[in-house]
């Protein structure tokens, strides 16, 4: 299969950037479940964008870099910030249905960390809508082939065209739906894979956030940093029947209040001016406090103020998933736990998305621009999203004569070699659970050196394991996502160990002050053994 744009991962980054690509050559979308079930899709508050006229490019730029905790880039910031207004105009334009008020102006939302109401959002189902539209837009497009159930293997790698000697990527190894490795040819190859919450037992991520993009240009060589800041959303719900489901921060910004099981409300004592609006790192580590004190499972959200009326429109999702679960959040409090939510670091780009291979680009969660620091600021990771698919495209527009005329040199067939079918699923199933418990357990919201230390040598052990599955047996889906998952624990794990000091999302016992802030996280680009 030859193409000129391989875009893996069908979230707002890659059907947005698909969509512009569209309009210079051949486009496949390979996705490894059905289009929508990407994280963009389950997300609930909205864009954060300047969009009223009390609110200031400078106001949005001060929060970012105030919840990045100092290790937010500036240029990027700026350039981000500063083109939000024209991407969600344009994703209006594209048939995106944000709420309006009477005046007929977006009806803006207000999260954590934020000074203003700037969120564009669609009630509590925003990414929904958008994925919606995008999918809608794709689905016309003659140019645009959207590859559903099949999953990146690895990226194909040559030798490099200059002196440097560095190898380059040119398109990726696809298995798909009949179980074949397929290479699939590219001028320009872009990861948007989403992040990797599914190292965790615990997320509001889909099932399909098992780092594959970040693992893969990792093997590839690419640069990545920032890993050891994942951010915890602090209001899952906390129910025996639900595993993933989120309670937006837009909940708090109508109005909610954190409380322990008595009602009484503990933001104030953690965080005495943002209180139950600080940001998400402050939140979720009172949270856990609170949890680790009292010796309770959860805490609760109290929304009881406000009418039924009023909720159910607002979040007309979380109201009927909680009324669903026997929780009327107009008369009940809404029982609630932190869980993995956001991958901070990721594949160093540039600002139009390049990383340090040639040919290869990464957009959106699987991406580590410098806009998020040490703490994203809620609502400015789907803005992100659809600056960087623009820069990208414009980047791809300005050098076509080039990119156009780059050659797609023979690559190998897959080499299945002697491996055979693995017959025991558990094998795999036994791993996955192990590699989350052991990261929820020792590499969660508070860390400890000699828990991470414990962590990292058991999860080791496990990577062997799987290294020599992943040679003797067919590769499968299940098995390259655990082989993802593991080499994301690995990388983080060994990315908090070298932080030693507590800063955004990063929190360490052994180091609980903050050093001189640096410009980015520390970077890894060798293959970890
Ligand atoms: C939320 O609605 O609380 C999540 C928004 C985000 O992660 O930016």
């Amino acid at each position: 299969m030859d193409v000129d744009f391989l875009v893996i991962g069908s979230g707002i980054a890659g059907l947005s950037f698909a969509l512009k690509a569209s309009k210079l050559g051949k486009v496949a979308v390979v996705t490894k479940k059905a289009k929508v079930d990407t994280a963009t899709n389950l997300a609930q508050g909205g864009v954060a964008a300047v969009l009223s006229a009390t609110d200031t490019f400078d106001e949005h730029i001060h929060d970012t870099h105030a919840s990045g905790d100092g290790l937010c880039d500036k240029a990027v910031v700026k350039m981000v910030i500063e083109n939000g207004p024209a991407r969600v105009e344009e994703l209006i334009e594209l048939g995106v249905d944000f709420i309006r008020n009477e005046k007929g102006e977006l009806d803006l939302g207000r999260e954590g960390g934020h000074s203003q109401r700037r969120v564009a959002h669609a009630y509590d189902l925003t990414g929904h809508e958008i994925e919606r539209a995008l999918v809608e837009n794709v689905a016309n497009n003659p140019n645009i082939e959207v590859f559903e159930n099949h999953t990146l293997v690895d990226l194909l790698m040559v030798p490099g065209q200059d002196a440097s000697g560095q190898k380059e990527c040119v398109g990726a190894y696809i298995l798909d739906e009949e179980r074949n490795v397929i290479p699939y040819r590219a001028k320009v190859t872009v990861l948007c894979t989403g992040g990797t919450g599914k190292v965790y037992l615990y997320t509001t991520n889909p099932d399909i956030a098992t780092g594959d993009g970040i693992a893969a240009a990792y093997r590839a060589g690419a640069s990545v940093a920032n890993l050891e800041f994942v951010q915890f959303h602090p209001t899952c719900l906390f129910h025996h029947l639900e595993k993933n489901f989120l309670i937006s921060e837009a909940v708090r910004g109508e109005g909610a209040r954190l409380v322990n099981a008595e009602g009484e409300g503990f933001m104030e004592k953690y965080e005495p001016d943002m209180k139950d609006l600080a940001t998400r790192d402050k939140v979720a580590r009172a949270i856990d406090q609170e949890m680790k004190e009292n010796g309770c499972d959860c805490v609760y959200l109290d929304i009881t103020h406000k009418s039924r009326e009023f909720l159910q429109k607002r979040f007309p999702a979380i109201f009927g998933k909680c009324l669903s679960l026997g929780i009327d959040m107009s008369k009940d409090f809404i029982p609630v736990v932190p869980a993995a939510h956001y991958f901070c670091g990721g594949v160093i780009t540039d600002q139009e998305g390049g990383t340090s291979v040639e040919g290869l680009y990464a957009l959106g969660e699987t991406s580590c621009t410098g806009l998020h620091g040490g703490n994203r600021l809620a609502s400015n990771s789907l803005l992100e999203a659809v600056v960087y698919a623009e820069n990208l495209f414009q980047y791809c527009q300005e050098n076509w004569q080039e990119i156009e005329k780059r050659p797609l040199p023979e690559v190998d067939a897959w080499a299945a070699g002697t491996a055979r079918e693995l017959r025991e699923e558990i094998l795999i199933n036994h791993n996955w659970d192990i590699i989350r418990r052991i990261m929820w357990n020792y590499v969660g919201i508070v860390r400890k050196k000699s828990r991470l230390e414990l962590a990292q040598k058991r999860i080791a052990e496990i990577r062997q394991e799987i290294e020599e599955h992943y040679k003797n047996y067919f590769v499968t889906p299940n098995m390259i996502e655990l082989r993802n998952i593991s080499l994301l624990a690995a990388l983080i794990i060994r990315a908090a160990l070298k932080r030693k000091e507590s800063r955004g999302l990063h929190y360490m016992l052994d180091y609980p002050t903050k050093k001189d802030a640096e410009k980015r996280g520390h970077t890894f680009s060798k293959y970890l053994r």
